[in-house]
């Protein structure tokens, strides 16, 4: 017999992890578990049934969380902060240290625990969520370490409601509640209803290290638990993880709150195959790509997106590999696909793929049948799919690839950006320049080269457009848990004292003549008289009429998006270089026209114009600084090769300006967006909006191509529910009163984009307060860039 003959005959024989010591931990615990509240278990007033999903079978029951109960892990988490956040950091990180260690310890028990309630492969379990479980901690024990240092300024947040999804239960855990008690707050965690096992488990271990009571607190049940949370006025941050649907209800929730908040949500990543790739490595990174957790999870390459040339070999080695994968016992170490976490994402994937075959798609699967018993679904392949497709645009969440051809590298790039997702995308290709290329181009949070569905705790995890907001993991991770302690709004001013100048007096000019022209709004670099042909008037401090400026409505603030995104893949791609000249050219032209901007601006706040003049030009200068160095990072992950952070622009921003510095304000705003890439639709002062009127003469002098900025003057609440509810506005900023803010979050859930409301007295004069990193990361985001290389 030779080999190949031994090949075709070898069967394998089941190699079943053993069951017994997570069973044990079960029955320690009676088969009924309760919440983790202040240190100890507490026993639940009602419960549920958590399922084996592989066998139908009752592992446990868990306890549902009523409002009384998550008021009292509130209540732990808030006694526990003030302790627990004064640790110094070096403290802090030997908890998590130590919680690392329990995790490795206790290796074998939650990855066979996960198995048995999630239904996924222990091969899964135990070579990659509880190692990446572990080594969270250890990353996150070194930001406990280094916050005093790589931190300045910076608190926690507070007390932090977290949700977590099924797809991966401890992994998520770990991606929230280490980063959470790295910066020094305290969690109520809620796990999803139909995994809750290991969050209890790790509860567990918390005891076992001695945590402080109350720094994590673990509450289980359904959905209604988790609103319930979400709307827990004792609480300061939300980070979930889950459905857009969920996430859009949150952020809806938690609009005008005050609380912080992070989403990380559905995907439908692009998996792009060009026809120079190695295609056996397409293959194996194939079944990573979409097989890997049954296809549930939210970066799955559940697009696969082929050049026309190779579609057709792709897709034979495609069938012949997914004839050989074997779905069954999740605790049989040489199973590839495992259970379905529950019946009800078992039909719902059943009903999208009968979707895919009305549409007119063709489906293939292996010929082989699954188990009979348990929730099992087959490794699936629709191939002649529309683009617009159902299947090709809906998360599926489950073990279906879809595929689609192109025949260009651009043609991939549009193809790959259909879809209101941005997660993460694949690029496979030998080709470096055209990886590359096809990277910065892709709308997406991650991007592998060569490679798929890698994570560590280094490299920043998160979306662009509707897949969420904010990063988990690395340096920007950090920070979606830390805020500023040098309160933004009492901050100090450096003052002007390093240039000369002219006296308040003098700064507020001979009598001028009045003013009886209507500035225009400012749109596609042309000034625009405003749609509704209708002006507001200006009034100076004592009620003086100064002039009267537009009043924008819906169709300038449409007509300012449209210009706004036609100038947005040219500026985007533009050099920092070039906007930091730009940007010195505007500090020049203005600088030119000072006591004509200075004498203005006191004449609409009775201020010190002056004063506001030269910050206004420092703060240009400030960004021009910025252009070429706010930038990324190369990861230290441990892979061989780069996994490279780049940051940046998010696309079109809506800027809200403050009422305070009617020059400064609006600066302040406009400067960093168009610094880091992006274009934006500014709205001034509504009280004070001629300085910012006056400026458009400055960006028409200052080769600020057109359509980068636009200026719609109005009222504060018509024109920002606009910009809040528009699909291609990307971000928005809205400085103003409080229930404005709580409108245009609520508004801004529809294609989730990223807010940043301030409803606070900002020091604009302020260094600190009024410009700087925090200004710079909410104008940007990170992609990272993922490049494998060598054996
Ligand atoms: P889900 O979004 O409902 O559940 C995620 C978590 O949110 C769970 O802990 C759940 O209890 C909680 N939750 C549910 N409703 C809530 C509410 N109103 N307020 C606060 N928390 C709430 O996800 P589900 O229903 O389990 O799965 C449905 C689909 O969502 C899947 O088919 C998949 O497409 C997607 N999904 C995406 C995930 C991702 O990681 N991107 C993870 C899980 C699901």
């Amino acid at each position: 017999m030779n080999v190949a003959e031994i090949f075709e005959t070898m069967e394998y024989g089941p190699a079943p992890e053993a069951a017994g010591p997570a069973l044990a931990w079960l029955d320690r615990h009676d088969r009924t578990l309760g919440h983790f509240i202040g240190g100890a278990f507490v026993p639940g007033s009602g419960h549920f049934e958590s399922i084996n999903p592989a066998t139908g079978k009752t592992l446990a029951r868990i306890a549902q969380a009523t409002p009384a109960e998550i008021d009292a892990a509130v209540a732990a988490a808030r006694q526990a902060l003030p302790a627990w956040s004064a640790l110094p950091g070096h403290e802090r990180a030997r908890f998590l240290y130590a919680l690392a260690r329990q995790v490795q310890k206790h290796s074998r028990l939650l990855a066979v625990l996960e198995t048995l309630d999630n239904g996924k492969p222990i091969r899964e379990t135990r070579d990659i969520d509880v190692p990446l479980v572990a080594r969270h901690f250890y990353h996150h024990a070194g930001w406990a370490q280094l916050k005093e240092r790589e931190f300045p300024g910076h608190g926690p947040v507070g007390v932090v409601g977290q949700i977590i999804p099924w797809n991966f239960p401890l992994l998520m855990l770990a991606w929230k509640v280490a980063p959470a008690l790295a910066a020094g707050n305290t969690v109520v965690l809620k796990p999803a209803e139909f995994t809750s096992l290991t969050a209890l488990a790790f509860a567990e271990l918390c005891q076992a290290v001695g945590l402080p009571k109350g720094v994590v607190n673990v509450v289980t049940g359904d959905g209604a638990a988790g609103a319930c949370l979400v709307e827990h006025p004792g609480v300061d941050k939300i980070a979930f993880t889950g459905s857009t649907e969920v996430g859009r209800l949150i952020r809806r929730k938690t609009a005008g709150s005050g609380k912080r908040l992070s989403l990380e949500l559905g995907g439908k990543s692009q998996f792009l195959v060009f026809d120079d790739a190695d295609l056996d490595s397409v293959i194996e990174g194939a079944v990573d790509a979409i097989w890997f957790n049954q296809g549930q999870v939210c970066c799955a390459g559940s697009r696969l997106l082929v050049q026309e040339s190779v579609a057709e070999p792709v897709l034979a080695k495609l069938r012949a590999r997914m004839e050989r994968l074997r779905v069954g016992d999740p605790l049989d170490k040489a199973v590839d696909i495992g259970a379905i976490v529950a019946p009800v994402q078992l039909a719902r994937i059943e009903r999208l793929v009968k979707q895919g075959v009305e549409e007119g798609a063709t489906l293939w699967q292996p010929s082989w049948a699954c188990p009979k018993e348990g929730c099992f679904y087959p490794p699936t392949l629709f191939t002649n799919v529309a683009p617009s497709a159902t299947i090709a645009q809906e998360e599926i969440f489950g073990p279906v690839l879809v595929s689609m051809t192109f025949r260009t590298p651009a043609e991939a790039v549009a193809l790959a950006n259909n879809t209101r997702y941005g997660l993460a995308a694949s690029v496979w290709t030998e080709n470096v320049s055209l990886a590359l290329d096809v990277a910065r181009k892709v709308k997406a949070g991650t991007v592998w080269i060569n490679a798929t569905n890698l994570f560590d705790a280094a490299s920043g995890f998160g979306g662009y457009r509707e897949s969420g907001f904010g990063r988990e993991g690395g340096r920007e991770g950090m920070y979606e848990y830390l805020r500023p302690v040098e309160a933004p709004h009492a901050a100090p001013t450096t003052g002007s004292a390093a240039s000369p100048s002219p006296s308040p007096s003098a700064a507020r000019g001979p009598a001028a003549p009045p003013i009886d022209r209507t500035p225009k709004l400012f749109i596609a670099g042309k000034q625009a008289r405003p749609d509704g042909g209708a002006s507001l008037p200006v009034v100076g401090p004592a009620g003086e009429p100064l002039g009267e400026v537009g009043d924008g409505n819906r169709k300038d603030v449409r007509n300012a998006v449209e210009a706004a995104h036609a100038a947005e893949p040219g500026w985007s791609h533009s050099t920092a270089q070039l906007r930091a000249q730009i940007l010195y050219y505007l500090a020049e032209n203005l600088s030119a026209r000072a006591a004509e901007f200075a004498a203005r601006i006191a004449r609409q706040t009775g201020g010190d114009g002056t004063a506001e003049l030269e910050a206004t030009i420092r703060r240009l200068f400030s960004y021009a600084a910025w252009a070429d160095k706010y930038d990324g990072a190369v990861h230290g992950v441990p892979l061989r090769g780069l996994t490279l952070a780049l940051v940046e622009p998010i696309g079109v921003m809506g800027l809200v300006a403050p009422d305070a510095a009617p020059l400064l304000g609006f600066v302040s705003l406009v400067a960093p967006a168009i610094a880091m890439g992006n274009t934006v639709v500014a709205v001034p002062s509504e009280k004070h909006p001629l300085s910012a009127t006056d400026f458009y003469q400055v960006l028409e002098t200052s080769d600020v191509p057109a359509g980068v900025v636009n200026v719609v003057t109005g009222r504060r609440d018509v024109l920002a529910p606009v910009l809040a509810a528009h699909d291609d506005v990307d971000a928005l900023w809205y400085f103003g009163p409080g229930a404005g803010a709580k409108q245009v979050e609520e508004l801004s859930a529809g294609n989730m984009k990223r807010t940043w409301a301030d409803a606070g007295e900002r020091d604009w004069l302020s260094p600190v307060a009024g410009e700087g990193p925090e200004f710079l990361r909410e104008a940007t985001q990170v992609k990272n860039v993922w490049t494998p290389s060598g054996d």
